[in-house]
């Protein structure tokens, strides 16, 4: 795990908007946000999803967190340039996603777009992603939804989502990568 090099961060910054409204399309009715609902995104990278998600569900909460630090103080500047102030709600902040600064089951959403492979000091790796999962499952709600895209040994994703007692509710698994809505158990399910 790495912050990204300039240009990364170029790259990710420059395809935020698309990538998110992409992401959104894909979803479609499967992803049903309420108003009262509380979002996390991990690794938002730009925050082309986080403005996208406040403008079209305005959720009681929505936090928007990356790694990286510079991502987070630059997409706060561009998401204050987008909407003149940050709505009350919204907030950004550096987290990591292999130890989140959250209390348990504090989100009905937690988004990981594209993200969950850079846990890994390699991303073909396997090593790190169970950890990550076992951190979103514990700040879900039960019965709350993870969201998330991957590129990289998606069939493992899946089976660790599915010893944590998550349940598959959407997947679109194309030649490129997986995008899925995963359901948290409830009640939770205890872990060893
Ligand atoms: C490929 S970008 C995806 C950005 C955004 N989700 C998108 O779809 O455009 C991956 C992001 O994950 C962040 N990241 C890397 N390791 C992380 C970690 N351990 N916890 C949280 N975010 C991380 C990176 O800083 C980067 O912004």
């Amino acid at each position: 795990m790495a912050e990204m090099g300039r240009f990364g961060r170029w790259a990710v910054n420059v395809l935020t908007e698309s990538r998110a409204r992409r992401v959104l399309a894909q979803l479609g009715s499967h992803l049903a946000v309420r108003e009262g609902a509380h979002v996390l995104e991990l690794g938002m990278g730009g925050g082309g999803l986080v403005a996208l998600i406040q403008e079209r569900y305005r959720p009681a909460r929505l936090v928007g967190t990356d790694f990286d630090p510079a991502q987070v103080s630059a997409t706060d500047a561009r998401l204050r340039r987008r909407w003149g102030t940050i709505p009350a709600g919204v907030a950004t902040q550096v987290a990591d996603a292999l130890a989140l600064p959250f209390p348990d089951a504090s989100f009905d959403f937690v988004f990981a777009i594209a993200m969950l492979h850079h846990v890994e000091a390699h991303h073909t790796e396997y090593s790190q992603r169970p950890r990550a999962l076992a951190e979103i499952r514990r700040v879900l709600r039960p019965g709350g939804r993870l969201v998330y895209s991957d590129l990289f040994r998606r069939e493992e994703i899946r089976r660790s989502l599915a010893e944590l007692g998550f349940r598959e509710e959407f997947l679109r698994s194309g030649l490129r990568h997986d995008l899925a809505i995963y359901r948290a158990p409830s009640p939770p399910v205890a872990t060893s």
